[in-house]
């Protein structure tokens, strides 16, 4: 037996880690692969993963804020919107990964860690310190709004360029979920007593 193989340096099964590796990228960021089955074109799906990547970052930003916001709220509403924040929360969640799979399945390359994310996205960054609830939901209502608007605009390109698989996405998933969440957060900015009705005409007739 070769004093090597004695050795055992020359085996190919070698239970040691091999960790700290590094190596070049293998696809670069805003690039699609060609290849792919989709019958869509390369210039199509550029485009589209560009524009989703956008949806994805705002997205991001606003699955964040509403832990933050879930976790910094205080007052007498306290418990119900800690729990509704924590809903929203988890609904984006689910946004998230639809949008990044689907950029992933186009061919190209989702954003995904924070650094990137807050260089790319365009919602109003908040303080980290905490605010009051008014100022909270204003916040989360007004990301909603400009996702909202970003989705309308998407799915109608989307449509316009034959991706009936982005426009369905951003319709039926981001868009509708945006639509409802803004509809409960809204409700809770409606100036409403909650012991003595304030009506002056039933006042009287009492
Ligand atoms: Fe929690």
């Amino acid at each position: 037996m070769p004093k090597k193989e004695a050795a055992g340096r020359q085996s190919p099964i070698n239970a040691q880690p091999r960790i700290h590796q590094r190596a070049r990228e293998i696809q670069a960021y805003g690039t699609v692969s060609h290849a792919l089955p989709l019958e869509l074109d390369e210039p199509v799906r550029l485009e589209m993963t560009e524009q989703l990547n956008q949806l994805l970052a705002d997205t991001i930003t606003l699955r964040d804020l509403y832990k933050k916001s879930h976790w910094q709220v205080a007052g007498p509403t306290f418990y119900q919107l800690h729990l509704l924040f924590d809903k929203h929360f988890g609904e984006q969640v689910e946004l998230v990964d639809g949008i990044a799979e689907r950029i992933q399945l186009l061919g190209g390359i989702s954003l995904a860690m924070a650094a990137d994310v807050a260089e790319t996205t365009r919602i109003e960054r908040p303080p980290r310190g905490r605010e009051e609830v008014p100022v909270q939901i204003s916040r989360l209502l007004d990301a909603h709004q400009f996702i909202i608007g970003q989705c309308r605009t998407l799915a109608a390109r989307a449509s316009e360029l034959g991706d009936d698989g982005t426009n369905d996405l951003v319709v039926s998933d981001v868009l509708r979920t945006n639509e409802l969440e803004a509809w409960f957060l809204s409700e809770h900015l409606v100036e409403m007593p909650l012991v003595h009705a304030e009506d002056p005409g039933m006042r009287k007739a009492g």
